[in-house]
């Protein structure tokens, strides 16, 4: 497959709010992609040979910091590594932009992000009691802080 990482578009935005409808049980309101767009960095992954978006990334720099709000991977498309490399691929922009800590939350179930999550360094640092609804859950709020690291590439 011919993938490529790229600046999601407001043309972007009707297969993007697909896949989030399909594999969140609590999705993001439509009108949040469309300030997304405006207040975030926004990202998909494009699958040139399928002409289409298999996936995306928002989220919000802030000096030094870089927190992943919104992540995911088509549901065909999922376990085949691609969260990983499209993830691996942004820090790796961010990181060139300045970005040095980065943050996200997610469902203490949500077993393949913890696992994405920590095989790309992140730790867990606290969690916030039942703050997800649709089912109630606790979130796992996770940083990968490279301030102290000398080295360019994860
Ligand atoms: C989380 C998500 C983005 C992962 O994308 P993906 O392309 O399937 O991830 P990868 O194939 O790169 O797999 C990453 C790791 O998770 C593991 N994994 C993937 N799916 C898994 C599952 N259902 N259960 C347990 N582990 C899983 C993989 O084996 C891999 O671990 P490894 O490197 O040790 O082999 C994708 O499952 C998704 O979009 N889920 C729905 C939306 C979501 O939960 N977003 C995250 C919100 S914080």
């Amino acid at each position: 497959m011919e993938k490529i990482i790229d600046r999601m578009t407001l043309e972007d935005l009707s297969q993007v709010i697909e896949i989030e409808k399909a594999v969140f049980s609590n999705p993001w309101e439509e009108e949040m992609f469309y300030s997304s767009l405006t207040h975030y960095h926004c990202w998909k992954l494009f699958n040139k040979s399928a002409s289409r978006i298999i996936g995306y990334l928002i989220g919000e720099k802030v000096m030094d910091e870089f927190s992943i709000y919104n992540l995911a991977i088509c549901k065909e498309y999922q376990k085949q590594g691609l969260g990983s490399w499209f993830t691996r691929g942004i820090i790796n922009h961010m990181r060139d932009y300045g970005a040095r800590v980065f943050f996200l939350e997610v469902r203490r179930s949500n077993n393949a992000a913890l696992r994405l999550y920590e095989r790309l360094g992140f730790k867990e640092i606290y969690f916030r009691k039942g703050y997800y609804s649709e089912p109630l859950e606790d979130a796992i709020v996770m940083m990968k802080d490279e301030r102290n690291i000398k080295r360019d590439k994860i």
